[in-house]
């Protein structure tokens, strides 16, 4: 296999990249004859233009990862930390990272100066989760030069991007290591790289690497789990970050997700969420093969697992099909999240969102009849360049018609490198904001009128915890995901009981416990 990533190694390096680099010069200074080789191994810097690319190549699935002799062990009494921002996503490679440091025999830890490798999984979907990374990235300075030996790794969406290594490069030089999304199973050779060479260790693939199917995870919690389908994202809607920082889509093999979904039932788990940057294009690259996401929830829904969901929806993908296996029920609960972004079909277009006003309104009202009790929720966007009164404020009427239960909203971030980051853009941060706000005043206004929907309504709640306020109050969600707080006994978490809604607030909901009840699947 390290043959084969050597290539991959050599096809994403582009020279003209590297020349103007300082870092360089200043690890061509150190280095010395063997330079090519140490290069090859500690320098590979990320490529937009490279990760923009959509190759016809197919994906190659790998199940053959595994720990060098050499590296085995190498984290014996030592101690890991992973901090984790962003989506499910990346909650969820935090978790296969997890497991990959414990197969080499680290420990978890909480305390940043217990720890022995800090590592930032980031995102970088909007530039103020970016800050929120580089104030964490100053915040450790001093702890590394107390503890020389820490090993400070930056991973995740953010090291996919040139501009944000460069900066690294320039001005957090305490920083270790760096590597991309697509660099995860490379994890032992990099650690071993970071703990014993002087430089920074770099190792960022901007072309996708392979399906690699065999990895460990160390997962949070016994109680509900994720299960990637898919990765990345070939829909390149004008104002995202995420098709260059994961990929073109590729779809893990039916019978792998199924062989996944099978053992967390057997294992006692009681949800599973379906992962991938837009599922709803789950199966397209699969060659000659017609399965798609109807075909395989088709299958889950008959696996002994009580709750499945699955995100992130694109309205592009969404097909009778699959509606006709959703509306089946059973174990498929009744919640659909179908981001709209705007209610405004001139910004929808430069978005390159590929609907309208109109068809996402159709899809919403076919799923809300084959679906009748489902809850619904959506991401929105305001500001986006050059957005109008008049079109903002036809979002906010596409808002009033779904009465969603529930809806992201954010105000639209330039990302480097988009098409929508070259766009002149004139609507001031202040009008942003004032929007921002009267979206939400409106979005709120409906989540608590949907929650005032349930009082006296029996649900069924999965308890999940205790409440983060209250350690004598049980936590759990819906079915259609909503929050239920009410009072039990800490015995009941990881099991499936039957509340009675007795109060309603705008985020949660407050209940008292009938009964528990024997989860059946149909
Ligand atoms: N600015 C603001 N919001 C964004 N999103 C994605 N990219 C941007 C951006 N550049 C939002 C979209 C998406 C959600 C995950 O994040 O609403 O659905
Ligand atoms: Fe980004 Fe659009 Fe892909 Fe979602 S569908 S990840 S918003 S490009």
């Amino acid at each position: 296999m390290d043959e084969k990533h050597r290539n991959i190694h050599n096809q994403a390096v582009e020279p003209t990249d590297l020349k103007s680099d300082k870092n360089l010069e200043r690890l061509k200074k150190k280095t010395s004859a063997d330079f090519a080789k140490y290069f090859e191994q500690t320098y590979m810097p990320p490529n937009l233009k490279e990760a923009r690319r959509r190759r016809k190549n197919t994906t190659q699935y790998v199940d053959d990862f595994g720990i060098p002799e050499d590296i085995q062990n190498i984290g014996a009494g030592r101690k890991f930390l992973i901090r984790t921002y962003g989506c499910q996503m990346n909650e969820h490679d935090t978790e296969v990272m997890a497991g990959i440091f414990e197969e080499l025999g680290y420990e978890a830890t909480e305390h940043e100066e217990e720890a022995d490798v800090i590592l930032l999984n980031t995102c970088a979907i909007r530039e103020n989760a970016e800050n929120k990374v580089f104030g964490e990235i100053g915040h450790l300075k001093p702890l590394k030069q107390e503890k020389p030996d820490l090993i400070v790794g930056v991973c995740g969406c953010m090291a996919q991007e040139e501009a944000v290594v460069n900066r690294i490069l320039q001005k957090h030089q305490h920083v270790d290591l760096i590597f991309g999304t697509h660099n995860i199973h490379r994890l032992p050779q990099l650690l071993k790289e970071a703990m014993f060479s002087k430089e920074m260790v770099m190792e960022v693939w901007s072309k996708e690497g392979d399906v690699i199917e065999n990895l460990p995870k160390a997962r949070k919690g016994n109680i509900r789990a994720w299960v990637n389908i898919m990765y990345g994202c070939d829909k390149f809607c004008t104002y995202c970050i995420v098709p260059y920082t994961r990929g073109k889509e590729r779809s893990r093999q039916p019978a792998e997700v199924i062989h996944e979904v099978r053992d967390l039932a057997r294992r006692g788990y009681k949800e599973i969420t379906l992962l991938g940057q837009n599922v709803n294009a789950y199966g397209k690259d699969l060659e000659g093969n017609p399965y798609r996401l109807s075909h395989l929830m088709d299958e889950i829904r008959k696996i002994d697992i009580p709750r499945v969901r699955f995100t992130t929806s694109h309205p592009w993908d969404f097909t009778d099909d699959l509606i006709e296996v959703l509306a089946k029920g059973g174990n498929l609960v009744e919640h659909i999240h179908l981001p709209v972004q705007s209610g405004n079909n001139a910004i929808l277009k430069i978005m390159g969102r590929n609907y309208t006003r109109e068809s996402y309104l159709e899809l919403f009202h076919k799923l809300k009849k084959a679906i009748p009790h489902a809850s619904f929720t959506t991401d929105i966007i305001v500001g986006y360049p050059n957005e109008t009164e008049e079109q903002f404020q036809e979002t906010l009427s596409l808002v009033e018609e779904c009465e969603f239960d529930g809806a992201y909203t954010f105000i639209y971030s330039p990302r480097p490198g988009t098409p929508a980051a070259r766009m002149e853009d004139n609507v001031s941060m202040d009008v942003k904001k004032e929007r921002l706000q009267r979206l939400n005043t409106v979005v709120n206004h409906f989540m608590a009128e949907s929650n005032q929907k349930m009082l006296d309504e029996v649900v069924d709640v999965l308890v999940e915890g205790v409440s983060k306020k209250n350690d004598e109050v049980l936590s759990g969600h819906t079915r259609t995901n909503k929050v239920v707080n009410f009072k039990g006994p800490k015995s009941l978490i990881g099991k499936l009981v039957q509340v009675r809604i007795t109060g309603a607030k705008t985020w949660s909901l407050d209940g008292e416990l009938l009964k528990e009840v024997e989860a059946m699947v149909q």
